[in-house]
């Protein structure tokens, strides 16, 4: 097991399009453990894939608090197949560190998926696990949180990344 390097806007692989699994083979079962001690470790609720360099649809899943039992959530080749209600809930992201902004989304989502077996399964999120579903299967199509936001916050947001970035390539 391994942490992992998380990769932050305005990295290109944040914004493409991730392809699905066909073989969960064991290149894909070390990918999850890895994914999984990184998300631990950082700490946050959820990572996908592209977050550390890899554009495969699979995300990784924890929204119990950090003290209590753990509960992975493994999803391969997760999709929405059912929404309902809205809410608003503040949300941050590992891929952009240091901000936190209001994020519209569905209040109950229904998320049919692969488990690590390569069974199908089903999985209904209310909530913050509802949230989290959202935003890590957004990040699968390449989509940040920050994208969801006023086209004027998300100017203001992207200037100070890319001038972030700016800096850092400097030195
Ligand atoms: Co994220």
């Amino acid at each position: 097991m391994a942490v992992l390097e998380i990769c932050t806007f305005p990295n290109p692989v944040l914004k493409q399009k991730s392809r699905p699994i066909q073989k969960i083979d064991p290149k894909i079962l070390q990918l999850v453990q890895d994914m999984a001690e990184t998300m631990y470790s950082a700490p946050g609720v959820g990572l996908a894939a592209p977050q550390v360099g890899h554009s495969l649809r699979l995300a990784v899943i924890d929204v119990t608090p950090a003290d209590g039992p753990k509960n992975l959530l493994v999803l391969i080749n997760p999709e929405i197949v059912a929404a309902e209600g809205e809410c608003t809930w503040d949300e941050g992201c590992l891929s952009v560190p240091d901000c936190n902004e209001e994020v519209k989304r569905s209040k109950k989502v229904v998320v049919r998926y692969q488990n690590l077996q390569g069974e199908n399964a089903e999985i209904t999120g209310e909530e913050i696990l509802a949230i989290a579903l959202q935003h890590e299967i957004d990040h699968l199509d390449g989509i940040l949180f920050i994208d969801r936001l006023s086209p004027l916050k998300r100017r203001l947001i992207k200037k100070k990344f890319q001038k972030k970035d700016k800096e850092e390539k400097k030195l």
